[in-house]
């Protein structure tokens, strides 16, 4: 039984996209989106799996120091804010609360379809000064966000990366626990048409 609010994706496609050297020479920021176009579930399931999903057994899309696996990714969209599960392949309703705009400050935040929010829960990094668990996590975010990157450069999608972020706050309107931190913020939506 799924808890209120689950949405369960549909499986990842795991095959086509555009040739890889097509994409790497696609890949770049944009901050232009179309604001009245959602992603469809489809689309959304396979953005989450190219960005941090299981690809092999214990094996996720991106690397991890120590394969510790200490990112959470917090997806939102305009019917709340969800965690995403990669085991079960989906979005656990975190708030059903539109907190897009929370998310930042530059103008398309909080119009663009999607947010993910890239939290680390770094009381999993043991055995590293607080810069070794800073220079660690904020590494593995940077995979992530490179897998989110490649995969709208892939799919024809908008993207960009944001540290432009109100951390604290954002932090305590997801109620976050002790140790977890934000280090990025990724919107993604469609481009914006051109006349
Ligand atoms: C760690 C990091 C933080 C960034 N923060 C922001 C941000 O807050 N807002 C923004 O519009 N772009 C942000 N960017 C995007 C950069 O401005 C962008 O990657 C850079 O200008 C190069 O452009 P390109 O990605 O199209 O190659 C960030 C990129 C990185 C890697």
């Amino acid at each position: 039984m799924e808890a209120p609010g689950t949405i369960v994706l549909p499986a990842a496609r795991r095959t086509g996209g555009k040739p890889f050297m097509e994409v790497i020479a696609a890949r770049r920021s944009s901050r232009d989106f179309d604001t009245s176009r959602e992603l469809d579930i489809q689309t959304l399931s396979d953005l989450l799996w190219a960005a941090w999903g299981i690809n092999r057994t214990k094996g996720r899309t991106a690397p991890s120091s120590h394969n510790r696996q200490e990112i959470e990714l917090y997806v939102f969209l305009k019917s709340g804010v969800y965690r995403y599960n990669p085991v079960e392949h989906a979005l656990v309703m975190h708030l059903a609360e539109d907190l897009r705009a929370a998310t930042g400050t530059q103008p398309f935040v909080g119009l663009a379809p999607v947010e993910i929010a890239l939290v680390s829960d770094t009381t999993k990094i043991t055995g590293k000064t607080p810069q070794g668990i800073i220079e660690a996590t904020y590494a593995d975010t940077g995979f992530i966000c490179e897998n989110i990157y490649l995969f709208c450069a892939s799919e024809g999608l908008s993207t960009v990366a944001r540290a432009l972020v109100p951390k604290e706050g954002l932090a305590a309107r997801l109620s976050l626990p002790e140790g977890h931190i934000i280090t990025l913020v990724q919107t993604v939506g469609y481009p914006a048409a051109r006349d």
